[in-house]
């Protein structure tokens, strides 16, 4: 039951669409935050990588094969990875069309895309940098072009989560207002030790407790879970009184929101 004074009502649970939304949508399209917008979401998740000449995209996978039709324009470029790839070459392919004929011609967006594209809109966006030896830069890349971005995307727009935790400590060091979230369940036990710098954890909702909620909380973090849209797990969520529930069905959770 929700007894703790810091959880919130369902309303003011984030309705986090994990990679734009990905069950209407192309994921990590400039479209699908958009549609999750329309649907009722308020945050959009995406997540970065770096191309071969280190410009940021918002692309899941470390291969570009399961989201665009690389392996069309580039048939000799098996396996297809997303580091050996110009971002010329990237803005040539479609990320659309692989997912339906009615998103032909969306494409795979530089961070910046994303953040010009949904500036105007109410979202906010938690980035997921997608840490890899491919990827050696990233973490600075992201620092600046968020500052440069600063004025539209002020931080409390924003949240920067990943698996790793000792580049999100130096990404915290890089931009000290900018909320850091960590995935991957830190023990309830190192939470107090973490509390520096993360303001919010993001876990999976299987074996996620009340219990683990309020310790949180006491610690000044937010909970984010995920991944969902069955609406007895989001109401077991809302019950344990977590902040954000990623979901790729923005719309089912919306509903479950507006009647808990
Ligand atoms: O559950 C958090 C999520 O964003 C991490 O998983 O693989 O969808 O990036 P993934
Ligand atoms: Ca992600």
């Amino acid at each position: 039951t929700m007894t703790t004074d810091a959880a919130a009502t369902p309303r003011e649970i984030d309705n986090i669409a994990h990679r734009g939304g990905s069950a209407a949508a192309p994921e990590n399209t400039i479209a699908a935050c958009a549609l999750a917008m329309a649907q009722g979401a308020d945050v959009c998740e995406f997540d970065i990588q770096q191309s071969k000449d280190h410009q940021l995209i918002l692309i899941h996978d470390q291969t570009l094969a399961r989201t665009t039709n690389v392996e069309q324009i580039f048939p000799r470029r098996s396996p297809w990875r997303v580091s050996d790839f110009t971002l010329a070459e990237i803005q040539r392919l479609d990320a659309g069309s692989w997912f339906s004929p009615r998103y032909r011609g969306e494409g795979v967006p530089t961070l910046g895309q994303g953040l010009r594209a949904m500036s105007r809109s109410k979202a906010r966006l938690l980035l997921e940098i997608k840490h890899s030896p491919r990827n050696p830069d990233i973490d600075k890349r992201v620092a600046a072009e968020l500052q440069e971005v600063h004025t539209e995307w002020s931080d409390e727009r924003l949240a920067v989560q990943a698996f790793d935790w000792r580049a999100m400590r130096t990404f915290h060091n890089m931009r000290p207002h900018v909320p850091i979230s960590l995935l991957g369940k830190p023990p309830a036990d190192r939470l107090s030790e973490l509390a520096g710098y993360v303001k919010g954890v993001t876990l999976p909702h299987s074996g996620l407790t009340a219990q683990y909620v309020k310790k949180a909380h006491k610690q000044g973090m937010k909970v984010y879970t995920g991944t969902t849209h069955k609406p007895a797990v989001i109401r077991r969520l809302i019950s344990y009184g977590v902040d954000g529930i990623m979901t790729n069905r923005p719309g089912r959770l919306a509903s479950v929101k507006r009647r808990p």
